[in-house]
């Protein structure tokens, strides 16, 4: 099947899908960007998305290509083409195409960008046995709460976690050795007294839309009670359990940090049932509960 990608008010297949050599987002890094799962053909969380696409593009002073309605059209639109079930859509928003010049340019257009792909379900044994996290130090910058296209130190965390072995690197800020997030998911644990501890929603971590989710699902969730504080490495590796979070990953175990094991090194009773509520969660956006 061919795909096809939206690119700047045009449909076009994916393979010949291209942006201006001087568009701000490949010199630059200078735009934003969503990825939100698709199920069964429906967008999940798209509200929450849509406004935090917002949210980063008014913090970087970069205009709205479109209004909602007309995104919301043309993310349907993008999903119906590639034939989308079960995968995610990606939009990508940068401040255009000008001569390179840091600062921003007058009269540029804001560039869009969209593509959709499905994607297969998660490894059973990544459910069932749990993942390795390794950690890095957290060399980013200190605005990570905007979902920006600018993922470097991202990408050289990944790498690095992928050559240990590992699934993910979760990022460890020097100053006082608290996790942050991993390079393309939120942390969290359940300390010994049975506390699911996640970081808060500041500058330094990006408010994930799966962790938003999360803290609703754990707040309907009659005895387990929620912490939303920094935690060491330390902390995390005495843990009971621990997981991650992502729009790709869902709700992912975490049984070893940086080869210390977590728990009893098997995915915990707490992690699986939030993934559980959070896979109902999904199958309620598209209407199949
Ligand atoms: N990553 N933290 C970072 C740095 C991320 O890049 C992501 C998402 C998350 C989780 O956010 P959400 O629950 O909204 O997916 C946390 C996406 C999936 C990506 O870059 O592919």
């Amino acid at each position: 099947m061919s795909r096809v990608a939206y690119v700047n008010g045009q449909y076009v297949p994916h393979a010949e899908a291209a942006v201006h050599v001087e568009d701000r987002g490949y010199q630059f890094a200078d735009g934003v960007y969503e990825v939100i799962a698709v199920t069964r053909g429906a967008l999940v969380d798209e509200e929450p998305h849509l406004v935090r696409l917002e949210r980063s593009l008014s913090e970087l002073r970069i205009a709205a290509p479109m209004g909602r309605p007309a995104l919301r059209h043309v993310m349907r639109e993008v999903i119906r083409r590639n034939r989308v079930a079960d995968g995610i859509i990606y939009l990508q928003m940068t401040r255009g195409v000008a001569p390179r010049d840091h600062a921003f340019p007058a009269g540029a257009e804001t560039s869009v960008v969209m593509t959709a792909r499905r994607t297969r379900p998660p490894n059973p044994a990544v459910i069932r046995d749990g993942v390795k996290v390794i950690t890095i130090p957290d060399i980013r910058w200190e605005r990570c709460d905007i979902k920006s296209v600018a993922l470097l130190p991202n990408c050289l965390g990944k790498q690095q976690a992928r050559e240990a072995g590992a699934y993910e690197a979760w990022q460890v800020d020097a100053r006082d050795g608290t996790v942050t997030e991993g390079t393309s998911t939120n942390a969290w644990i359940v300390t010994r007294d049975g506390e699911v501890v996640t970081r808060r929603a500041d500058h330094a971590i990006l408010n994930g839309i799966t962790r938003i989710a999360l803290v609703d699902i754990i707040a309907g969730q009659q005895g387990l009670k929620l912490v939303e504080r920094p935690f060491t490495v330390e902390e995390a590796k005495n843990a009971r359990e621990a997981f991650l979070t992502s729009t790709t990953s869902f709700v992912t175990p975490i049984v070893r940090i940086d080869g210390a094991t977590v728990g009893d090194g098997k995915p915990g009773p707490v992690t699986k049932g939030l993934r559980e509520a959070y896979l109902a969660h999904m199958a309620e956006e598209a209407g199949t509960a």
